[in-house]
């Protein structure tokens, strides 16, 4: 049925499966009335939208599986597909307490609004809610790939703290740390479907690639928009990372390919987050063209890994999705 579903069809299917999501995501609320406060948390963050491009991937990647029943899988799509976003949110929530980021999503954090115990505890309260999403398609082998993912996203978090400051950064550890922190629950949306369908075992790991690959690209942008974006469209700080003292693929662009003269200087400016004088040198060395060039590559590895797909609007649309990925401003 994929194969010849139109633009138009294939548009239609999505929306209503998105709206389902966002029904999903908004049945957070309990009426239990000890929860009341931390459901106004979440809800805050939750509504205050974000681009849905996990939940959008599991969905696409759904649809573009050969011969998929949508009237046998859908509705245990869709609660894959919230869960993973609220696994998502909570993640944005926690790290927002880590980087002590004010703005996310164009509105105030929780860290900034309830102060980060707070935060935290709403955090771990979504983490909850993911769960709960998680059990209707009751099926233990999704269960037991999003506790990797868990596992691993919370290592790559780790991983990057070791290495603050590090101005010798091996770019092999910026890159592991992203796809640890990023490209996991790309990994996992994008393979979900498959993992869940029965018949499509042989498709799991060229979806995991594929995701794998589009979420390299995707923090490779993201690392590129926080010294080149403006926050407000950003609808989060930008920035951020130099405070924190995180070495990203900016920042190592640049520190490759500056003259030995400037090097000295660079290397003052970064340690003292003096964003302007890096921003400056980012500029001047092209090093956002060099990491243009790394996200190319990674969406171009995404769309080959696809290969395995019959051809249909739904595969196009995830190819798509790689460029959405490294072309955004927010
Ligand atoms: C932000 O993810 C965290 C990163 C992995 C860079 P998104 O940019 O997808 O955040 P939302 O969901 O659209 O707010
Ligand atoms: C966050 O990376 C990745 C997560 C696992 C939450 P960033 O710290 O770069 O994300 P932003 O820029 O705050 O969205
Ligand atoms: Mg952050
Ligand atoms: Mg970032």
């Amino acid at each position: 049925m994929a194969a010849n579903t139109s633009l138009s069809d294939s548009n239609t299917l999505l929306a209503a499966s998105m709206n389902k999501v966002e029904e999903l995501l908004n049945a957070t609320y309990t009426t239990y009335k000890l929860e009341t406060n931390v459901n106004a948390m979440c809800m805050h963050v939750i509504q205050a939208g974000g681009k849905r491009m996990r939940p959008r991937l599991v969905l696409l990647s759904a649809h573009a599986l050969p011969n998929y029943d949508a009237e046998q899988h859908e509705d245990n799509v869709c609660h894959i597909a919230a869960a993973i976003e609220l696994l998502h949110t909570a993640t944005l929530v926690h790290d927002d307490v880590i980087d002590k980021a004010p703005m996310r999503r164009g509105v105030t954090t929780l860290n900034e609004q309830d102060g980060n115990h707070a935060a935290v505890l709403a955090g771990d309260y979504l983490f909850t809610r993911c769960f709960m999403l998680l059990q209707r398609p009751s099926n233990l082998n999704i269960i037991s790939e999003l506790n990797s993912t868990l596992s691993k996203l919370v290592v790559g978090e780790l991983y990057q703290l070791e290495h603050e400051g590090d101005l010798n950064l091996d770019p092999e550890i910026y890159y592991e740390t992203i796809y640890h922190k990023t490209g996991v629950l790309f990994e996992l949306a994008a393979a979900a479907p498959a993992i869940i369908i029965e018949g499509h075992e042989h498709l799991i790991d060229p979806l995991k690639n594929f995701g794998r690959k589009l979420g390299i690209a995707f923090q490779i942008k993201d690392d590129m928009l926080d010294y080149s974006a403006d926050s407000a469209e950003l609808g989060k700080d930008a920035g951020i990372d130099l405070n924190d003292q995180r070495i990203t693929l900016p920042v190592l662009m640049a520190l490759t390919h500056c003259s030995d003269e400037d090097k000295e200087q660079l290397l003052c400016d970064i340690k003292a987050a003096n964003l302007e004088a890096v921003r400056d040198a980012i500029v001047s060395t092209n090093a956002l063209e060099y990491c243009e060039e790394q996200a190319k590559k990674a969406c171009a590895e995404a769309k080959a890994a696809l290969s395995v797909l019959p051809e249909s609007e739904f595969k196009s649309q995830m190819e798509a999705l790689c460029d959405k990925a490294i072309n955004r401003q927010h």
